[in-house]
């Protein structure tokens, strides 16, 4: 994707530790940084860092509970980390609301669904809609129709009429609406049929040509680590592989250690 963002022409002032080399990177998008969450006196997250930079898609994995869906929660002000800092655009959003951080240009399709069942197809898209961070438009409702036929066969249906791969289908349509820069995918073909887990995955593959960075954590590891440019695993809160997936994919010992196959 064509990149258009320049440095201020103005210097910044110089800064000590990280936020001074953050702001000199104006391809990243998120930025975490030491993390460490807790639920109650439950810690989860042990000094997490984790970045995304424009256009890249990476791959989040790890076994049930390791912390991968507090990760992101925690980078989109849904949790609060105890300690650490999130960084959206270079911008520190660790105090930040959810709202704050999507209309930078962070969506969030979460676990589950998040749809609104009583609304139809059309309305759930069209109340979705916005321009991105820096204004761009260049997903609509005819575009996010032409990326999903099978929503425009039920344009004017209930959401709650929708089977679940349809239900999941709207949630990402509702997403790209927003206009993201990034669009985070929280098991976004859990419980779905293979042919229509394929077919998400062939959205994700479109979304991630169209030059929005993703993010996308799913069981199915072998097409994370196929679409993702770099791989991230969590084992019990800490961060033990962030690499090329091909690195982590050609090592039969690593993705056994790590991740149990
Ligand atoms: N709201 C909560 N309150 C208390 N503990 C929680 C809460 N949410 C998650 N946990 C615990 O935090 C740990 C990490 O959970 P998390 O949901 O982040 O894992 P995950 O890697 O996304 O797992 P999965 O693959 O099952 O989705 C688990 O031990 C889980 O039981
Ligand atoms: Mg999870």
């Amino acid at each position: 994707m064509a990149d258009n963002m320049s440095l201020p022409s103005a210097p910044l002032p110089a800064q000590g530790g990280d936020g001074g080399s953050l702001r000199s990177q104006p391809n990243m998008l998120l930025q975490a940084e030491g993390l460490h969450t807790y639920y109650g006196v439950s810690h989860i997250l042990h000094g997490v860092d984790f970045s995304v930079r424009r256009g890249e898609t990476i791959g989040l994995m790890g076994r049930n509970g390791m912390g991968k869906s507090t990760l992101l929660k925690s980078m989109l002000g849904l949790v609060r980390p105890k300690q650490g800092t999130v960084r959206v655009r270079g911008e520190d959003m660790t105090q930040a609301a959810p709202h704050a951080i999507a209309r930078r240009g962070v969506a969030y399709v979460p676990e589950g669904r998040g749809i609104f069942p009583n609304l139809s197809v059309r309305e759930n898209l069209v109340m979705a809609a916005r321009a991105g961070a820096d204004g761009r438009r260049e997903w609509g409702f005819d575009r996010v129709m032409a990326t999903f036929p099978r929503l425009g066969e039920r344009i004017n249906n209930g959401g709650a009429q929708l089977s679940g791969g349809e239900q999941q289908m709207l949630t990402i349509g509702r997403a790209l609406m927003t206009n993201p820069d990034l669009l985070i995918l929280d098991e976004a073909t859990e419980g779905l049929a293979p042919l229509i887990a394929r077919e998400i995955w062939n959205i994700i593959k479109t979304i991630r040509a169209s030059g929005i960075a993703t993010v996308i954590v799913d069981k199915n590891y072998g097409a994370v680590m196929a679409l993702a440019d770099r791989s991230v695993v969590l084992v019990k809160g800490r961060v033990v592989f962030s690499g090329s997936s091909g690195e982590l994919s050609d090592n039969e010992e690593l993705m056994h250690r790590f991740l149990g196959v």
